[in-house]
């Protein structure tokens, strides 16, 4: 195999140990089940973990990643994460995590034909298309980069917010806030959007769900 492989067995037989030592039914109580509190959806980017960052042990946050942490409402993934946290794990929070320098939205603001992928990055043009007055008017490169992929994180915030996932779910009266941050790779600080969505009413009128019982 290689140096990398065996290393990453024997952390994991060194990190069984330090975590029984002074807690000998740290797993069995794990294993008896989950209720996190927050589902996490962010970018696949090996440098953004979700736990790390939050300062957050197992058990407390219910992951989804993907490249450049989109919302598409089409994703079965995205929507099965999604509808078991909600509906049943009955998290309180959801947050999108962008992150600046993400490859993902760079992609999108270029023009280069990588492959598969661009179906994918397709969702980041469209964003780009629904923000380009403001992002054209940004004549430095890296600004505007920055500034799309706080957009992006917005968008997505939108996008979860529009799910009938999430419209139900608030209709029954969960209490269920979504919120959108990006982290930065230089510094390993968030920055909140300030995007707090805990119901439809926040939405354009022409997306808002109204149960017909
Ligand atoms: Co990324």
């Amino acid at each position: 195999m290689s140096e990398f492989y065996n290393k990453i067995l024997d952390n994991n037989r060194k990190w069984v140990a330090d975590k029984t030592l002074n807690d000998p039914d740290y797993f069995k109580r794990l294993s008896e089940g989950q209720s996190p509190p927050l589902l996490w959806i962010g970018c696949s980017d090996s440098r953004v973990p979700a736990n790390e960052i939050t300062g957050t042990q197992p058990g407390e946050v219910f992951v989804h990643r993907n490249i450049a942490n989109m919302v598409i409402h089409s994703d079965m993934n995205l929507l099965s994460v999604l509808d078991y946290a909600v509906n049943v794990l009955k998290v309180r929070h959801v947050i999108v995590c962008g992150h600046y320098g993400c490859g993902g939205v760079k992609a999108a603001m270029g023009n280069a034909n990588i492959g598969l992928i661009d179906n994918w990055i397709r969702h980041i043009k469209d964003v780009y298309r629904f923000h380009y007055e403001e992002l054209d008017a940004i004549v430095d490169e890296e600004k505007k980069f920055d500034r799309f992929v706080e957009v992006n994180v917005i968008e997505q915030v939108m996008d979860l917010a529009k799910t009938s996932i999430v419209q139900n779910a608030w209709a029954q009266g969960q209490d269920l806030w979504i919120h959108g941050w990006v982290y930065s790779l230089k510094d390993g600080l968030v920055k909140d959007l300030n995007v707090n969505f805990g119901s439809n009413k926040e939405l354009p009128d022409v997306y808002q769900l109204n149960k017909i019982l």
